[in-house]
């Protein structure tokens, strides 16, 4: 069998026919790794399939209608899809593992195999566990999905080609592997090669793909850009493994809004939607104890009121503890900074712990406000849990503007809190300080 010899980034997926010790795409050393690529054809013949569908056509002679969008039986998850699945699309689902991605797209398959035909092809489980975990999820309905279990790239490909189902799973990427390559399932070649096969005969068939994608401890998904810039669209499934509270996110979608969110959350008999999700993110505690601030934030086009906890002590410590979650660390040391210089407020002697009720990465800018309020009444023993704090927090102490304040606000009163803290009464951080005391 002839190969050809190719060095690809294990970080970004840059391809080169010679080795270099750094990648010149993402500028990480050492990560171009050697592949031996065969040139013989592969067992499928998508060299065959290229030549379908292969006529140009006029653009008022191509049809499209948004009801060929397939439903996913998850108003929340058509939402972030931009209203279903598009035919042919190609769909990553990326997310940590046991976070419910394989969960969630058994629920989507037995909800769409009433009327479609959906093959479900797990490297990861056996049918005989899908099947437990199917029955986990519904009870006695008659259904028209397939399972198979299987990691072979071009076997699944040519079953697919035979099949011709209406939706595909793959669960996951990382378990699929092609003999046309030397290197093992999950490593940046056999990754992209799969995924390269499944969009070309997602697209060639008009069948939509959907591909489950582990999220490594980096963070990213394993190719990490790589596959992102190759599907059609990405989502996250994300959340606290011990909140059950989960949110999937689409960070990329060629056919829909990005940034939108769909709210969930784990039960016994799998995912529901939360129908309110507005006031998921909020505890039941004591309205009395200090250290509890709500935000109004922004997650896509929707406004959820969040409640923001801290906890300010002295420390005995020569560098104090900052302690996040849901919050970014760096974000965290900057408005300590802030309170120090401009609140005058002794920071740099206290451990300082931020939590984000429920689960959810607050990013918005807009957060930061809250985060200083909450931090501001743990260490002043002054409880604000009824008040809402939106605002940008900057540099020298000012309290900016942020988007969306309209909807925001409308969206406090509507659930029934008044209270709102805003840069249109406050100029500075230090102002909104003094009124408090
Ligand atoms: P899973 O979908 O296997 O995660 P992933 O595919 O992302 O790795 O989810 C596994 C977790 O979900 C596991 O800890 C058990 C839990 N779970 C429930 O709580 N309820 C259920 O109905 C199911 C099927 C799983
Ligand atoms: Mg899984």
């Amino acid at each position: 069998m002839k190969s050809v010899t190719s060095f690809v980034c294990q970080q970004c997926g840059y391809e080169t026919t010679q080795w270099m010790g750094k990648c010149p795409e993402c500028g990480e050393w050492n990560s171009l790794k050697e592949f031996k690529i065969s040139t013989s054809k592969s067992k499928t013949s998508l060299s065959k399939l290229k030549t379908t569908n292969a006529t140009p056509k006029k653009l008022d002679q191509v049809q499209y209608h948004e009801k060929t969008r397939l439903k996913t039986g998850f108003l929340e998850a058509d939402g972030v899809l931009g209203g279903g699945i598009v035919p042919g699309s190609v769909v990553l689902l990326a997310g940590d593992p046991g976070i419910g991605k394989s969960t969630l797209l058994l629920q989507v398959a037995l909800s769409l195999s009433s009327k479609n035909k959906v093959l479900y092809l797990s490297g990861e489980e056996s049918e005989q566990q899908i099947k437990l975990r199917a029955q986990r999820i519904v009870k006695g309905e008659k259904n028209n999905l397939s399972l198979l279990s299987m990691t072979d790239t071009d076997d699944a490909v040519s079953i697919i080609e035979d099949e011709k189902p209406d939706l595909v799973i793959v669960d996951s990427i990382q378990t699929m592997e092609s003999e046309a390559l030397t290197g093992l399932s999950g490593s940046v070649g056999q990754v992209r090669y799969a995924a390269s096969s499944f969009i070309k005969i997602a697209k060639s068939l008009n069948v939509p793909i959907i591909l489950v994608g582990h999220v490594t401890k980096e963070g990213m998904v394993a190719g990490p850009m790589v596959l992102s810039h190759m599907v059609d669209a990405v989502l996250f499934l994300e959340g606290e493994k011990n909140t059950g509270t989960r949110i999937l996110r689409s960070l990329k979608n060629r056919f829909g809004p990005v940034d939108e969110v769909g709210v969930f959350i784990m039960k016994e008999d799998g995912l529901a939607e939360v129908k309110h999700p507005e006031q998921i993110f909020l505890t039941k505690g004591n309205d009395t104890s200090p250290g509890s601030v709500l935000v109004v934030t922004m997650e896509g086009t929707r406004a959820f009121l969040v409640e923001v906890q801290a906890l300010a002590l002295y420390s005995k410590l020569p560098y104090p503890k900052r302690v996040v979650s849901g919050f970014e660390q760096k974000r965290l040391e900057l408005l300590l900074a802030v309170l120090q210089k401009h609140g005058k407020l002794p920071v740099e002697t206290m451990d300082i712990f931020v939590n984000v009720a429920g689960g959810l990465k607050l990013s918005d800018p807009a957060a930061d406000l809250a985060v200083c309020l909450a931090i501001f009444s743990s260490l002043k023993n002054l409880p604000l849990s009824k008040t809402i704090g939106i605002g940008e927090v900057g540099l020298l102490g000012e309290l900016r503007g942020v988007n969306f304040i309209e909807k925001r606000i409308n969206q406090a009163q509507k659930l029934g809190f008044s209270n709102i803290i805003d840069s249109s009464k406050y100029r500075t951080l230090n102002n909104v300080l003094k009124a408090l005391q």
